[in-house]
């Protein structure tokens, strides 16, 4: 049921969660200082640089702009809307939501995702239903047996089973009133083309639902019993599934996958089933398409930094043609990743079925990386002989190349050149010169890495930002910002002085008046003026960005709250006070020579005159001022 939510309720909860505790779900995060850092969830790095602020509860990443507050976290990670980000958070924390029913207008804006939830839900009851109580659930059970899957596996995985017939699911969610707009977005039910009306998708098949890591079912999967084609389907992309972001299992594995610092990534949903069922439990599988960059980060947020991912193959075929594809998306996203062939004619469910799991993480322990891997596969397949090696070397130079990490990739041609027998340097210098085309690629195409690899070991963010021109003539304005978000006793001062008015930069000037305007609203409810502290130290930035809809705004305020600085008030009136008057000669100059240009546009020569006596005269004076200036420092030195 769709709910409101109101903004007392919303800041109830703000205020009652741990933004630490919830983004420990999924990042793992270590103490620096006042903070935490960790790795970036979004995007792709090496170093930590992703920052969780328990005083402010509010999280940055340094790195890649991206910022807010808990609820913002789990809408980017889970892609969820804010109401069920605000209810996931409530329901941790024990925190009852009174529901109410929504006005038709409310209804309307109900959230797809909700619905979609929902009918997925309902469907996979009635899958499930059919699998354990209907007489037409028999043949399933018995498939299922058959194949080793017990009770509780089934009932874990929630597995279900739809019967023959084109509409059992069709009329099962009508009957529900559930609008067919939902049923057909949701994918499990198709519009006819030919006549009106709809059918399922899925027919007399076993059903495996497909879980997010909240448990929310966001599709499914489906397999006949017997030899006919597809052999599998599966729900097709919607607004709650997107595939190169599910991993079938997570929800089960995540926990074991932190503790173990492991993850086993298997290609099908019974070789998940078949690990799961023998105790190893840190694995998932990807389900028909290939493992992704998103799905590695994901991933890295449950093994961490230092996390090794197991790829668990049945062939060579197989198993080659994944390493190739993950030198790519490992060696970007710094994985330890093994490949685990298995011996032919097995897959993992077979082989763990037959030989039990000692023997499978026997296995895993001589399983190689990724480019020793390729190694001795291309060692088997072309021998030792001279023209064998050359062969070789020419194989694996573009993958040694495809290596960003230096380090790791000397390692590599070490371990190459032992084995062969070949001069390091010789390899080196196929190797470099892969390196420098491919590098000549990136760059016509801009590929180039946005943020300097550099950042974090300088430590100053002051740099980063004033990476452009365009962000350096921001400093200023930003220090500003940072000193209303962290010093609030300035802002008295910078209303009364309409410091905003001279902002350039309208992002950061709109931010600044959210500010007051939010301090504003405080004084009017429910604060005692005086009672500034609150805004800095306690939860106050997290919920006034609340008010803020804007994500790149979001993402600079979060950016900004973190920078800690320590304010006094005289150097913040010194600061503002010179940048109101700079900003007002320059527009006040800038306005002369306006004025003088459409003189001399207009030939007025009196006017001109005129215009540029009182230009010299301001010159003039700035002039004094500098030299006073100057007088004054002397003295005082
Ligand atoms: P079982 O035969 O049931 O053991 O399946 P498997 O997991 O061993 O099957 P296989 O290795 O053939 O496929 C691995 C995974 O690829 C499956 O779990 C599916 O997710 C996907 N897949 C396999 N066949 C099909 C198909 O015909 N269509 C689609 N869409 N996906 C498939
Ligand atoms: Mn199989």
């Amino acid at each position: 049921m769709a709910i409101f939510i109101s903004d007392d309720k919303i800041s109830e909860i703000r205020n009652t969660t741990d933004i630490v505790d919830i983004i420990s779900d999924v990042v793992s995060l270590k103490k620096a200082g006042k903070n935490y850092i960790g790795l970036c969830p979004f995007h792709t790095e090496k170093t930590p640089s992703f920052n969780v602020s328990p005083d402010k509860q509010i999280f940055h990443c340094f790195g890649c702009g991206i910022g807010g507050d808990v609820f913002s976290f789990l809408m980017k990670h889970d892609g969820l809307s804010f109401p069920e980000a605000v209810r996931i958070v409530a329901t941790r924390y024990g925190i009852e939501i009174p529901t109410q029913r929504l006005s038709p207008g409310q209804k309307r804006k109900i959230n797809e995702r909700e619905n979609l939830l929902n009918v997925n839900r309902q469907a996979m009851n009635y899958f499930r239903h059919s699998l354990l109580e209907r007489a037409s659930g028999k043949k399933a059970m018995e498939y299922l047996n058959k194949r080793g899957i017990t009770k509780d596996t089934i009932e874990s995985f929630v597995l279900g089973y739809v019967p023959e017939g084109w509409d059992n699911l069709t009329n099962f969610l009508i009957k529900k009133k559930m609008s067919s707009t939902f049923l057909e977005k949701s994918g499990l039910i198709i519009s006819r083309k030919s006549s009106s009306g709809h059918y399922d998708r899925f027919r007399n098949r076993i059903i495996f639902p497909i879980f997010n890591v909240s448990r929310q079912v966001i599709g499914f999967g489906g397999r006949v019993m017997d030899d006919s084609d597809p052999k599998y389907l599966n729900s097709p992309e919607t607004p709650v599934y997107n595939k190169s972001r599910s991993l079938y299992g997570l929800n089960m594995a995540k926990d074991k996958c932190r503790e173990s610092k492991t993850v086993f990534i298997v290609e099908g949903y019974f070789d998940l089933l078949a690990l799961h069922q023998h105790g190893i439990i840190n694995s998932v599988a990807t389900l028909g398409t290939s493992l992704t960059m998103d799905h590695v980060r994901i991933l890295r947020g449950y093994i961490g930094k230092t996390g090794r991912v197991v790829l668990v193959y049945d062939s060579d075929d197989a198993g080659l043609k994944a390493a190739y594809r993950s030198i790519e998306i490992f060696d970007k996203g710094y994985v330890d990743a093994r490949i685990l062939v298995l011996p032919t004619g097995y897959d993992p469910d077979s082989y763990i079925f037959k030989f039990g799991k000692k023997s499978f993480m026997d296995a895993f322990s001589r399983a190689p990386g990724i480019i020793p891997f390729l190694i001795d596969f291309a060692e088997k397949k072309h021998g030792d002989s001279i023209e064998g090696k050359i062969r070789i070397i020419s194989e694996l130079k573009g993958p040694l190349a495809a290596i960003k990490d230096n380090v790791a990739r000397s390692l590599y041609v070490k371990e190459l050149s032992e084995r062969l027998g070949i001069d390091e340097t010789a390899i080196l210098e196929k190797v470099r010169d892969i390196s420098a085309k491919n590098k000549a690629k990136e760059s016509k195409i801009g590929l180039k890495p946005i943020y300097p690899s550099n950042l974090q070991k300088k430590g100053k963010k002051s740099e980063y930002y004033g990476r452009t021109s365009n962000e350096s003539k921001n400093r200023i304005e930003r220090q500003i910002i940072a000193m209303m978000l962290q010093f609030p006793k300035i802002l008295h001062e910078i209303k009364e002085r309409d410091v905003l008015d001279c902002f350039v930069d309208s992002n950061l000037k709109s931010i600044g008046q959210s500010i007051l305007d939010y301090k504003e609203k405080l004084y009017n409810h429910d604060r005692a003026p005086g009672d500034e502290h609150e805004f800095a130290n306690g939860n106050r930035v997290s919920e006034f960005m609340n008010f803020i809809d804007d994500q790149e705004k979001k993402s600079i305020i979060t950016s900004l709250a973190l920078e800690e600085e320590s304010w006094e008030l005289e150097g913040c009136i010194k600061l503002i006070t010179q940048f109101v008057e700079t900003s007002r000669n320059r527009r006040s100059k800038g306005f002369i020579e306006k004025q003088i240009k459409e003189a001399e546009e207009k030939n007025d020569q009196e006017l001109l005159i005129k215009l540029l006596i009182e230009k010299q005269n301001m010159a003039v004076l700035k002039q004094k001022q500098k030299m006073a200036l100057l007088n004054r420092s002397i003295r005082e030195a």
